[in-house]
């Protein structure tokens, strides 16, 4: 499964988003170690505060299908879900609360995890990595430091 791929099912999961009010749709596909691929799409409510992101389905999906600590690769992206194919121009990035949920994963599995940023096109990514984009994050082994 190459980075393409995995983008490409994160486009097809945004095409499920319930995004009413942003009308923003995010897919968010996470790869395992051993392949497997799950998705999840962001969800928002009429109690704009109780909406959850793409990640957060999705994790949530990978902890029941192969557990977090299983997590190899993630693809994010955004984008305009009105016609047949995500569209949309900029790359997405995780906001810092699904930072803080992909941060728990990779201090699980004692390994940094590859965040795939895209764009709703599919024309354009980048690679970064949760220790990357949340430096000094507060974690599993904060707590375990700690006691
Ligand atoms: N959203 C995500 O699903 N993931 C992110 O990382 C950023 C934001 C969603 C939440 C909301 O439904 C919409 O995008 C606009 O913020």
């Amino acid at each position: 499964m190459n980075d393409e791929q995995l983008i490409a099912a994160a486009r097809a999961a945004a095409l499920k988003a319930y995004a009413p009010y942003s009308k923003f749709s995010v897919g968010c596909a996470i790869l395992s170690v051993d392949g497997e691929i799950v998705t999840g799409a962001n969800m928002e409510n009429a109690c704009f505060r109780l909406g959850i992101c793409a990640e957060i389905s999705a994790l949530t999906t990978a902890q029941a299908a192969f557990g977090l600590a299983g997590i190899a690769r993630i693809a994010v992206v955004g984008g305009d879900a009105s016609g047949a194919a995500l569209t949309g121009s900029a790359t997405v990035t995780p906001c810092g609360g699904c930072r803080q949920s992909i941060l728990e994963a990779a201090q699980l599995a004692g390994r940094d995890i590859a965040i795939i940023c895209a764009n709703g096109n599919g024309t354009e990514f980048e690679r970064h990595s949760i220790v990357a984009l949340l430096p000094f994050g507060f974690g599993p082994d904060s707590l375990r430091q700690a006691g």
